[in-house]
């Protein structure tokens, strides 16, 4: 098929065209490497199956240039701000990356009828429901950062699109996705800040923030997987994993595989990392594995194996 991802020259996105390539797709990559690097596609740049536009996704008449170029036969949707300090500061940003990317990649889909899409959504759409082991069918939708309510209103306007339109729409809700290449998220943060400082490591909150981490190589064959099967109309899955990793502990793990055994923790404090964090949440992957699909690495294994990938590799992207 003819595929177009956007934002796929971010962390998730670019492990997602390699692997679409690697099962025989025609790949085009659209991104503004806002957040994203041209560096990081750099090694799919060769690849005959794979093209690169480098364009801001709300411009429509340039994405829609792009649609009539290309005629895509799947979009994924992976463009989005995944920087939450930035949008804390101004809640623009997911205006305009999250949910205006979307909406104008639904609209050309409306207009040159592409009838396939994925959409990444997030366990942030849940907002804090401490105690509450979260499915698909959890009421009370309340986000408590601008993200999740970016992501949610996309949500409602996949939902609506898809109806109107008989688009197949698969959407994902991810819990943090980590692996090697990782750009952003506690690991990435705690490597930065231990290469400069191996004997002192500032943690946000109190470090019993507790969540489930997901392999990028777990995400992405569900993606492959469940892509081939079209949903009809909207098909929603949490993907989870089994177990969730708190903040200190992937801490210890890290001082551990560095060989740093007198690292002082220094707690900001508060049971969030920022004010927008869900401290706590725990998954109910039941719907995905009756599906069929279950990850194959517990969240610590994810911890773990994206720990020795980043420390292994450094500056390797793909
Ligand atoms: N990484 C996670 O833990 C996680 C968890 C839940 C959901 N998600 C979702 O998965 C998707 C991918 O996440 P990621 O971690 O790879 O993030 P990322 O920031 O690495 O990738 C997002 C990409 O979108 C691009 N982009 C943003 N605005 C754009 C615009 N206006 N026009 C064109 N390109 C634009 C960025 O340059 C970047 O390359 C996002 O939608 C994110 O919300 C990620």
């Amino acid at each position: 098929m003819r595929v177009l991802v956007a934002g796929g020259a971010g962390f998730i996105g670019r492990h997602l065209c390699r692997e679409l390539i690697h099962a025989g797709h025609r790949v085009v990559c659209v991104d503004n490497f806002s957040l994203g690097t041209r560096a990081g596609i750099e090694p799919l740049m060769s690849v005959k199956a794979f093209g690169l536009y480098e364009a801001d996704i709300t411009d429509r008449e340039r994405l829609e240039q792009i649609f009539e170029v290309e005629e895509p036969e799947y979009i994924f949707q992976m463009a989005a701000n995944s920087d939450i300090r930035a949008s804390a500061a101004n809640p623009d940003v997911e205006y305009r990356n999250t949910y205006s990317t979307t909406y104008e990649l639904l609209n050309c889909m409306r207009k040159y009828h592409v009838k396939n899409l994925f959409f990444a959504s997030t366990s942030a759409v849940y907002g804090d429901k401490r105690g509450v082991v979260l499915d698909e069918n959890t009421p009370d939708l309340s986000p408590i950062s601008y993200y999740g309510a970016a992501k949610l209103g996309c949500e409602a306007l996949v939902s609506a699109y898809s109806y109107m339109n008989d688009i197949h729409s698969l959407v994902f809700r991810f819990p943090n996705v980590i692996g090697p290449g990782l750009t952003h998220g506690v690991i990435f943060d705690f490597i930065q800040k231990l290469g400069i400082n191996p004997s002192r490591l500032e943690i946000l909150g109190n470090g019993r923030q507790t969540k489930p981490y997901i392999f990028i190589e777990d995400l992405t064959d569900a993606i492959l997987r469940f892509m081939i099967t079209p949903a009809s109309g909207v098909a929603l899955y949490n993907v989870g994993v089994s177990g969730e990793t708190s903040v200190t502990a992937i801490a210890d793990m890290l001082c551990e595989e560095m060989g740093l055994t007198d690292v002082v923790y220094q707690y900001t404090g508060g049971e969030g990392g920022w004010r927008g964090d869900v401290p706590r949440f725990c998954y109910s992957a039941d719907k995905i594995h009756k599906a069929g699909w279950s990850a194959r690495y517990t969240s610590d294994e994810a911890v773990r194996k994206t720990i020795r990938g980043v420390l292994g590799e450094r500056n390797v992207c793909l």
